[in-house]
């Protein structure tokens, strides 16, 4: 497998290498990419570390050679949020950039299975599927906008309030990636029961996260750390369903066959050609069902942003 990392010199990128570098299979390739020239260097330094996982490190304005014979690539390049700013804010310079990569994806991998970290996700996505489509090359069940970190914060959230092991709390976060679009399915947290009150102030704490690390690092950026680590667990799981492994589930953010919009993050099985089914989010609570109802018009807006922006 190789797995091609875009935006690799970042804090994100930095932290994702580091760690696919340490848990791809035996035998895998890591690709760094990144337009800053520091990139070359941190590949350097990753490749001291004594893993059976080659690594290269590409800078300049040209991304093929990370690209060239990818399986995987991960894409977190572009601008983080600073306080006072909303993902959307990042829109203007970010659409742009994956729009460019995307383009670059369709001739160069156009088989590769792509994960999108890049914010807004819930636009960002969208564009890389009109781009793609517009080369010929879509393939639905090969892109993924990477939501990842949704869960295992709402993994870590649910686990301290309730003195569980957070390696035994499983929620599935559907819905899209920023603000309201956030639904963590709190009900189906096995063997845990909530109060109306612990749901609404667990659900606005998850919805909330990330503006909760962009002011506690008061402008020095986002999450890097934690989705690091998001974004690693959800390459390897990518890695494993591609090579064989049966039973992959994890949630994304995809196109979505139902009807309430045309991309929506909810659990997957993922399998040899990307996505292999796309499962049911299953039933919904009261509370759950009228935050759905009304995240969709926000949820559309954005989807909407995308598609324009790409034709
Ligand atoms: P960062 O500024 O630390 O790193 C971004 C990197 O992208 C930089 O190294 C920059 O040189 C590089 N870059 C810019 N344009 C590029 C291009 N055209 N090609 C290749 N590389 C390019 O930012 P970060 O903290 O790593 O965050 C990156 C993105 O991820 C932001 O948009 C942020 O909002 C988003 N993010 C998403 C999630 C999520 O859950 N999906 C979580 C955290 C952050
Ligand atoms: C997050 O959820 O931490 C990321 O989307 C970054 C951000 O801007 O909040």
């Amino acid at each position: 497998m190789k797995v091609a990392v875009i935006g690799a010199a970042g804090g994100i990128g930095q932290a994702l290498a580091l760690l696919l570098k340490n848990h791809l299979p035996a035998g895998s390739d890591l690709a760094l990419y990144d337009i800053a020239p520091v990139t070359p260097g941190v590949a350097k330094d990753l490749s001291h570390i004594p893993t059976p996982v080659s690594i290269n490190g590409y800078s300049g304005e040209d991304p093929t050679p990370a690209l060239e014979g990818a399986d995987v690539v991960l894409i977190s390049a572009g601008v983080a949020r600073k306080p006072g700013m909303d993902r959307s804010d990042l829109f203007n310079v970010n659409a742009g950039i994956v729009k460019s990569l995307a383009e670059k994806i369709a001739v160069v991998c156009p088989e590769a299975c792509v994960g999108i970290i890049t914010n807004p996700v819930n636009t960002t996505v969208p564009i890389a599927a009109e781009v793609l489509k517009k080369a010929g090359v879509y393939n639905k069940r090969k892109l993924f906008g990477i939501t990842t970190l949704d869960v295992i914060r709402s993994e870590t959230f649910v686990s301290e309030l309730k003195g569980k092991n957070p390696l035994d709390v499983n929620v599935p976060v559907i819905g899209g990636h920023s603000g309201v679009t956030i639904l963590p399915l709190l009900s189906q947290v096995k063997d845990v029961s909530f109060s109306d009150d612990e749901v609404a102030a667990l659900t606005h704490r998850i919805q909330n996260a990330g503006t909760e690390v962009v002011e506690a690092k008061a402008g020095g950026g986002s999450a890097t750390l934690s989705m690091g680590q998001a974004a690693c667990r959800f390459g390897l799981s990518l890695v494993k369903a591609l090579q064989g492994e049966a039973n992959v589930i994890e949630c994304a953010y995809i196109e979505s066959d139902g009807g309430l919009a045309p991309f929506f993050a909810q659990p997957i099985k993922l399998g040899k050609d990307g996505i292999e089914e796309v499962l049911s989010y299953g039933e919904l609570s009261a509370f759950e069902q009228q935050a759905l109802d009304g995240m969709l018009d926000t949820l559309n807006g954005d989807i909407q942003l995308g598609v324009d922006f790409a034709s």
